[in-house]
């Protein structure tokens, strides 16, 4: 079901290509809380013919909906791509695609070349504005093919501010970067706990509304010191074999994760998958307070990412993901409305 978001307009005036959410195809709009939407009469487009949008944009296919003097008017996207569509005329907006009957988010992607990165730009840019962040310009057509833009920004070399002025603007941000345990404990630290923590502060130097910061971490990655309850012997066995073998992973994810958790000035989810695989995805796993012996497929794991787009009701939990065979949503769904965080801090 389609969730209201709003965009103010100076936000969409610095990124014209904003996209962002709203109102139901059925002659709905949504609330003022983000509710259920209501049925209304202000879906019939007014009289007076509207602007044409400025060249040398295509023509689109729109019905303004409320008066834009209005504190929070919405419009209903008919027809046209995220980025083909400027708005001047309101104070605010939101946007809904009634083709796809979802809302239409501004995303970047931290670690955009990763493996998991990939396949979560595939599955968003059809529908959503991404810009993935790679740190070598020769990444730049495989970003392509996945419908994202490329952006270069290395994570250990720019500055808070420069991911700032990259975030504004934005609805989400993922982080799915990772030394992937080259370069020794150096280099795992800068990218899996200091790159972390620098995409957290610049996060919190946007100005206006923050973007939310969905962040894929790992299963198992906890105080040391706490073994969950639910763990079996087969899986405190694991856990003893892979934190023993890969220790400085696990270290730096579990600083990085407690500096988030600490954080409340905006919004955050943390995914915990298990070992990956390359393996075709199943659409099935088991998620939150999981098993940990069952690898997943990245497949998957990108498939939890993308539905964690939409759920901003996810914010403050850190979700484990594990190979299972529930069905991806209703396995995420039944998680969240549980609300039971998977991170032992
Ligand atoms: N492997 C596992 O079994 C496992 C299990 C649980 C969780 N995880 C975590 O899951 C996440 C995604 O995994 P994955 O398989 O997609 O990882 P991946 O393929 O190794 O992708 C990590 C990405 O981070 C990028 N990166 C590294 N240093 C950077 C820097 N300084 N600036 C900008 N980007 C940088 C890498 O860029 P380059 O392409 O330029 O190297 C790479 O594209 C990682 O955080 C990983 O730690 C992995």
């Amino acid at each position: 079901m389609a969730r209201k978001k709003q965009h103010n307009k100076d936000k969409e005036e610095a990124t014209p290509a904003s996209t962002s959410a709203a109102a139901a195809a059925s002659g709905s709009a949504p609330t003022e809380e983000g509710g259920e939407a209501q049925p209304t009469a202000a879906v019939v487009a007014p009289e007076e013919p509207q602007p044409a949008p400025p060249e040398p944009h295509p023509p689109v296919e729109v019905a303004y909906c409320g008066d834009p003097s209005e504190a929070d008017p919405f419009i209903l996207i008919l027809s046209c791509w995220p980025n083909q569509l400027h708005i001047h005329e309101f104070a605010s907006y939101i946007l809904y695609d009634v083709d796809l009957d979802i809302l239409l988010y501004m995303v970047v992607v931290v670690g955009g070349h990763g493996k998991v990165s990939l396949r979560l730009a595939r599955l968003l840019s059809p529908s959503h504005t991404v810009v993935s962040i790679i740190r070598d310009a020769s990444q730049s057509s495989a970003i392509q093919e996945t419908g994202a833009t490329p952006l270069v920004i290395s994570l250990e070399a720019a500055t808070v501010q420069e991911f700032t002025n990259t975030f504004q603007g934005q609805d989400v941000v993922y982080f799915s970067a990772g030394a992937g345990g080259t370069g020794g404990e150096e280099r795992t630290k800068a990218v899996d706990y200091d790159g972390a923590v620098k995409v957290y502060d610049a996060i919190e130097a946007v100005e206006g509304q923050k973007p939310r910061l969905i962040l894929v971490s790992g299963v198992d990655v906890r105080n040391p010191d706490i073994i969950p309850a639910h763990y079996t012997e087969a899986d405190k066995q694991v856990s003893q074999r892979v934190r023993g073998h890969i220790a400085t992973w696990f270290k730096w994810k579990y600083e990085g994760d407690k500096n988030l958790v600490a954080r409340n000035t905006f919004k955050w989810t943390i995914l915990r998958p298990g070992g990956l695989t390359d393996a075709p995805g199943t659409g099935k796993a088991a998620i939150g307070r999981t098993s940990i012996t069952q690898t997943v497929t990245r497949d998957d794991v990108a498939q939890v990412l993308a539905l964690l787009l939409d759920r901003e009701d996810a914010a403050g939990l850190a979700i484990d993901l594990a190979g299972g065979d529930t069905p991806l949503e209703e396995g995420l769904d039944a998680m969240i409305r549980k609300g039971e965080t998977d991170f032992f801090g």
